[in-house]
């Protein structure tokens, strides 16, 4: 049976936790968004529609290029505005057309999924995957608990399958109080007739943050602890401030260097770089390359950062120590380590930011330069 795709991927990640969007995030190597395009192309999708945030449609580009068959188009504020931009971009299509319409939060789609789900809609005008509650259901809160019977309850999963006149129709209809939060729901208000696949748990939503630790290690079972560590020093000079850590303090002096000479963040960065065995923030951006030339440094972490994601890793913690006598940093430590904490993507939790002096000697005592230390755990696939 012909099939049309339409991925929705507009959404805000809000209870992700910190960090890129979820579709946005990397996978065992790939980004998510990138699972699902590939499993509809690999089981016969025509086109593929992905529905991505405006500013995205570039990051599409960069996500899919080498794969055919696919379109990025804006989505819209809610999932069911993001589902009609994606049900417009197929319009054209034959009103029998079917159309499988998918959150690009379900990366574990197979060949398998989408075989039953065409199969079951030969005779239904909806089907879609869906679980028997297992956990027993209560509501209420601290205050009190009632339980609520999960007879007869079910979890809808999707990809949810449908024929494109049928489904675009019952948007187009849709008059409920509230948004729908899947399109069986639309379908089964205007009338349509779903039925339920089995479902599986491999079609669960990334929602929170320990769901993606757990889809990691589906797919790779085994980690290993890796441990790094970064040095640098710069030299005080003229200036009214200077920014260590990410953050720019006032000051009676800067440091001197070729980007911003935040020694806080180029220690970070080298300490990430070389748990992952990846050489030093030099290699990376070379001194001699003008480009450089003061340099905001949050790029050089992120870009570290970047690379231990994209290799299915993960940042365990954090920590820098600065070496001065001045200034002080334990009023700009909370600022510094919610900087870093955002640069990087992870919980303030994983992030340590001390400050030690060096009792008037060496180069840091006669206030000659600056030092940061940092150390860095992170965890990889084996
Ligand atoms: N989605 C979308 N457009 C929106 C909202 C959601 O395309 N305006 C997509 C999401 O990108 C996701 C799917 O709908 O692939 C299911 O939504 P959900 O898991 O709730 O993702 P988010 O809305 O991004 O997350 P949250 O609700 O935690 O903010
Ligand atoms: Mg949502």
């Amino acid at each position: 049976m012909e099939f049309s795709a339409i991925i929705v991927a507009a959404g805000s990640s809000e209870r992700a936790g910190p960090g890129v969007p979820k579709p946005w995030r990397w996978l065992g190597g790939k980004p998510i968004l990138r699972w699902s395009v590939e499993a509809f192309l690999a089981a016969g999708a025509r086109t593929v529609i992905v529905v991505v945030a405006g500013d995205r449609i570039s990051d599409a580009q960069d996500a899919l290029a080498d794969l055919p068959n696919w379109r990025a188009v804006p989505g819209g504020a809610n999932r069911a505005l993001s589902v009609q931009a994606g049900l417009e971009a197929i319009r054209d299509r034959a009103p029998e057309h079917v159309v499988l319409i998918h959150d690009a939060a379900r990366p574990f789609l197979t060949s398998e999924h989408v075989q039953s789900l065409l199969d079951a809609l030969e005779t239904a005008d909806g089907a879609i995957p869906a679980r028997p509650v297992a956990d027993t259901l209560k509501r209420g809160n601290e205050q009190g608990l009632e339980t609520v019977s999960r007879a007869g309850l079910w979890q809808a999963q999707t990809p949810q399958a449908f024929r494109l006149e049928d489904i675009a129709r019952a948007y187009a209809s849709w008059s409920g109080d509230s948004e729908p939060t899947d399109d069986a729901a639309v379908l089964e208000r205007a009338g349509g007739r779903v039925v339920l696949v089995p479902g599986d748990p491999m079609l669960m939503k990334l929602t929170y943050p320990e769901d993606f630790a757990m889809a990691e290690r589906l797919v790779n079972p085994s980690y290993q602890v890796r441990i790094g560590q970064g040095l640098d020093a710069h030299r005080w000079g003229p200036g009214t401030s200077v920014w260590l850590c990410g953050v720019e303090i006032p000051h009676d002096q800067t440091l001197m260097g070729h980007s911003d000479a935040d020694a806080g963040l180029h220690a970070l960065t080298d300490a990430l770089l070389g748990a992952i065995g990846e050489g030093d923030i030099g290699a990376h951006f070379p001194p001699s390359d003008p480009k450089w030339r003061g340099a905001a440094s949050d790029q050089f972490l992120r870009h570290a950062a970047d690379l231990i994601a994209r290799r299915g890793g993960r940042i365990v913690n954090v920590d820098v120590t600065l070496v001065c006598e001045a200034p002080r940093i334990g009023p700009h430590r909370d600022a510094m380590r919610n900087r870093i904490a955002e640069i990087l993507g992870v919980e303030v939790s994983r992030v340590s930011v001390k400050a030690t002096t060096t009792e008037g000697m060496g180069f840091t005592g006669r206030g000659e330069g600056l030092m940061a230390q940092a150390v860095a755990m992170v965890e990889t696939p084996a």
